[in-house]
């Protein structure tokens, strides 16, 4: 018999982990505050469970166990005989203390506590607890039903035991875990930086316009989105806060340096599609943005990108945050990227992306261009990232 589970939090992202547990199997109790958001998380897991059926990928008998393993409460108490308990509220470190404080009282001594959060450290959070060894980080994609990558993240205290357990049981829900340090932004939050920044600089200096920077990523990098429709569709306000968060946590290091463009539009209230308008226009007769397809410039931005995106990703490596076979998965699988950054730079040349690197480095004087000594390492070694 599987352990039972508790999500806390029915928006969002609590709902989908709820769906994902209650489909790997297990019996899950989702619990919120605000009985109206429990109805609406009921109302949508169960419309997509119908979906699921409608398309073929679930049988209506699949479908049906899946809802019966699905309880709904306001009450925190029901997670009494959880094994495990994901805790998916608002992003405010004072709320989610008194929430495990509670709870902590609640579960049975050897349950695993976890935090979704994205911008909060494991190691703030597990402090309120009086056995932080029990607790860690477990950061799931949105949709959490579709994206496969999970970001399990052990904070200072967490038991290796704790990790191991999560990282079997995750693996087991269907999803591709990545085992990363406690370190802002984690893996993917952290290297995926650079494709919004570095696009935005681009456009800053003038080089070229949004569309001809979303056409150099798409056509030319082969990515699946260009970094202005990627920013639209997340939403200009979370992904300028998940940045600034990122610049603040890293002790205003210039890489992760947000941009104005990208606070005006936010201030504007072009928010991307869901606001009607973001860097592109999305009402009805909106004229469509054309792109200047010169295959020069668009390899510029390409190349100028996709080297900054390398370096991050080296950094994430140098820094210990995880493994490069780790790192190229989380950017496969957490945000879809065409290539793992360290495949990537292995086949570009490392000696070419150092090259790129300090040539950019030199032209600014920046910091947020310098080459990571890792690179300058496996340059030095002739040697490559993944063997
Ligand atoms: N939205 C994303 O893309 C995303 C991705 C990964 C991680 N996260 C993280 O997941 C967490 C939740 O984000 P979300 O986008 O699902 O938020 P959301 O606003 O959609 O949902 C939060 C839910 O928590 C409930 N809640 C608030 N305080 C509570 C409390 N004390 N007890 C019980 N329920 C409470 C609210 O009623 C609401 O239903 C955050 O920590 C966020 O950083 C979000």
């Amino acid at each position: 018999m599987k352990g039972q589970i508790g999500v806390i939090g029915a928006g969002t992202m609590g709902a989908g982990i709820a769906q994902v547990a209650a489909q790997a199997g297990h019996k899950v109790v989702l619990t919120d505050t605000n009985s109206e958001q429990l109805l609406k998380a009921e109302k949508q897991i169960n419309s997509s469970l119908d979906k699921l059926v409608e398309k073929g990928k679930f049988t209506e008998a699949f479908a049906k166990e899946v809802k019966a393993n699905l309880s709904y409460s306001i009450h925190l108490y029901e997670h009494q005989d959880a094994t495990l308990v994901i805790e998916a509220i608002i992003e405010n470190l004072a709320v989610k203390y008194e929430l495990f404080k509670q709870l902590e009282q609640i579960v049975a001594p050897n349950c695993v506590l976890a935090s979704n959060t994205s911008s909060l450290s494991i190691a703030s959070i597990g402090a309120c607890l009086q056995n932080p060894s029990r607790f860690l980080g477990i950061h799931f994609f949105n949709p959490a039903t579709l994206m496969p990558l999970v970001e399990v993240i052990p904070g200072v205290a967490t038991e290796i035991q704790v990790t191991n357990f999560v990282e079997e049981l995750i693996t087991n829900w269907n999803k591709t875990v990545v085992v990363c340090k406690d370190t802002p932004g984690f893996i993917v939050n952290r290297v995926a930086r650079p494709f919004y920044g570095e696009a935005l600089r681009i456009y800053e200096e003038g080089i070229a316009d949004f569309a001809t920077i979303d056409w150099a990523m798409t056509q030319i990098g082969g990515f699946k989105m260009g970094p202005f429709t990627l920013m639209d569709y997340i939403g200009n306000d979370i992904n300028y806060t998940v940045t600034e968060t990122v610049f603040a946590a890293f002790y205003f290091d210039p890489r992760f340096k947000p941009s104005f463009t990208q606070k005006r539009h936010m201030e504007a209230g072009f928010l991307g599609r869901k606001s009607g308008r973001g860097f592109y226009d999305y009402s009805e007769n909106a004229p469509t943005s054309k792109a200047t397809e010169n295959t020069a410039l668009g390899q510029s931005i390409f190349e100028r990108i996709i080297v900054l995106l390398i370096n991050e990703a080296v950094d994430a490596v140098f820094m210990q945050v995880a493994s490069p076979q780790a790192v190229d998965l989380a950017m496969t699988k957490g945000v879809n990227y065409p290539k793992g950054l360290l495949v990537w730079a292995d086949e570009l040349g490392p000696a070419w992306v150092l090259e790129k690197l300090e040539n950019l480095f030199v032209e600014y004087g920046e910091d947020r261009y310098r080459p990571n000594p890792l690179l300058r390492k496996v340059v030095r070694e002739g040697s490559k990232f993944i063997s």
